[in-house]
């Protein structure tokens, strides 16, 4: 598989397809398929403090990658009719950043912070004061010379949102009112969200199309769009344009995207279990080392996809591969390094 065709699967995304992306992108609660629990919830505390006059409780948004979470950031503010700061942890890098973003925040406005786990230390207790009274004690000066100078901020809702909820410390968890996991998509939302995005582009994709890209998606949104826009190429260059459930099939296999959605690398991920390690149990990263990615891409973007359709399992003494993938994968248990077990036994 080219890098171009991996980064289809990972999420990573170029200038094109994001600009497409957020063209994509639903504005309003209306509009905004899936995640329904989360989204009548949202729509209750929206109006309370609508109704109390209040700016709404800091919001905790977390789950793997492409499930739409900067998507629903956005339709917050636009349900609530105020604007919205956009930054992320890795792009904060100075106390003075974060500072000059507090004390420019509109009264009830919200800020959104991406990958809010990678704040630094110090960043994020700046963050959890502002939180917690809309106050900022800054020091200025060092020594007997230094002091500490009181900044009211203006009322603002913190929008934060993360892969890895795992890493963010207890203080400024603790600060976020309301809490929400970004689950994966049924196939039938996914469906529905293609339907939307083909009515959007002009692209005119069957109902047995849209399942059958809808199938291979991974349960992400994201994915989903980005693999009906390559086989939107394919439909318009070598054929009528029409996107039916057997042309999904064809391009999609073309394109290495298999019956469960998985690329290269899971394949690889999950062989390497049941050759080199005889099916497991394997730490994350001994494994992240055998196949040559890194720890937090495994742990980020492909472990979560694998333990939902149950083809890996994570035990206190490391990840193993289950039945349900080995049937997929049309390979038996090991006993010793790769020979396959004979099915006597
Ligand atoms: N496009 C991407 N995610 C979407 C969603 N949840 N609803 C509608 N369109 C989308």
């Amino acid at each position: 598989m080219s890098h171009d065709e991996s980064r289809l699967m990972t999420g990573i995304e170029g200038a094109e397809d994001r600009d497409l992306d957020r063209t994509l992108r639903p504005r309003t609660m209306k509009e905004y398929i899936g995640q329904t629990r989360m989204k009548e919830n949202l729509q209750v505390f929206i109006r309370a403090a609508r109704e109390r006059k209040e700016p709404l409780d800091h919001i905790l948004l977390y789950g793997p990658p492409g499930l739409g979470k900067t998507t629903i950031a956005y339709v917050i503010a636009h349900e609530i009719g105020l604007p919205i700061k956009a930054t992320s942890g890795p792009a904060l890098e100075k106390s003075g950043d974060l500072v000059a973003l507090l004390t420019s925040m509109e009264e009830g406005g919200l800020l959104f912070i991406d990958e809010i786990h990678r704040l630094s230390p110090t960043l994020e207790e700046i963050l959890y004061q502002a939180m917690e009274d809309y106050r900022l004690d800054i020091t200025i000066g060092q020594g007997v010379g230094g002091r500490v100078v009181k900044l009211d901020l203006p009322p603002f809702t913190l929008l934060g949102a993360s892969t890895r909820i795992g890493l963010l410390t207890a203080p400024l968890r603790d600060r976020f009112g309301i809490v929400h996991h970004l689950d994966f998509y049924s196939q039938e939302d996914l469906a529905r969200i293609l339907q939307r995005a083909a009515r959007i582009l002009g692209v005119k994709l069957e109902a047995g199309g849209a399942d059958e890209i809808a199938r291979r998606s991974r349960g992400t949104p994201r994915i989903a769009n980005r693999l009906l826009r390559r086989v939107r190429d394919f439909a318009q260059v070598e054929e009528d344009g029409r996107i039916t459930s057997a042309l999904a099939e064809l391009y999609l296999e073309r394109l290495e995207v298999d019956r469960y959605g998985l690329d290269e690398t899971d394949r690889r991920l999950l062989m390497t279990i049941h050759e080199k390690f005889e099916g497991g149990p394997v730490g994350l990263n001994t494994l992240a080392a055998a196949i040559g990615e890194e720890t937090d891409t495994l742990e980020e973007i492909y472990e979560p996809y694998l333990l939902q359709i149950g083809f890996l399992d994570r035990t206190s003494r490391g990840r193993m591969i289950t039945r349900r993938a080995r049937t997929h994968l049309k390979i038996s248990p090991t006993r010793d390094g790769g020979t396959p077990q004979s099915p006597l036994f």
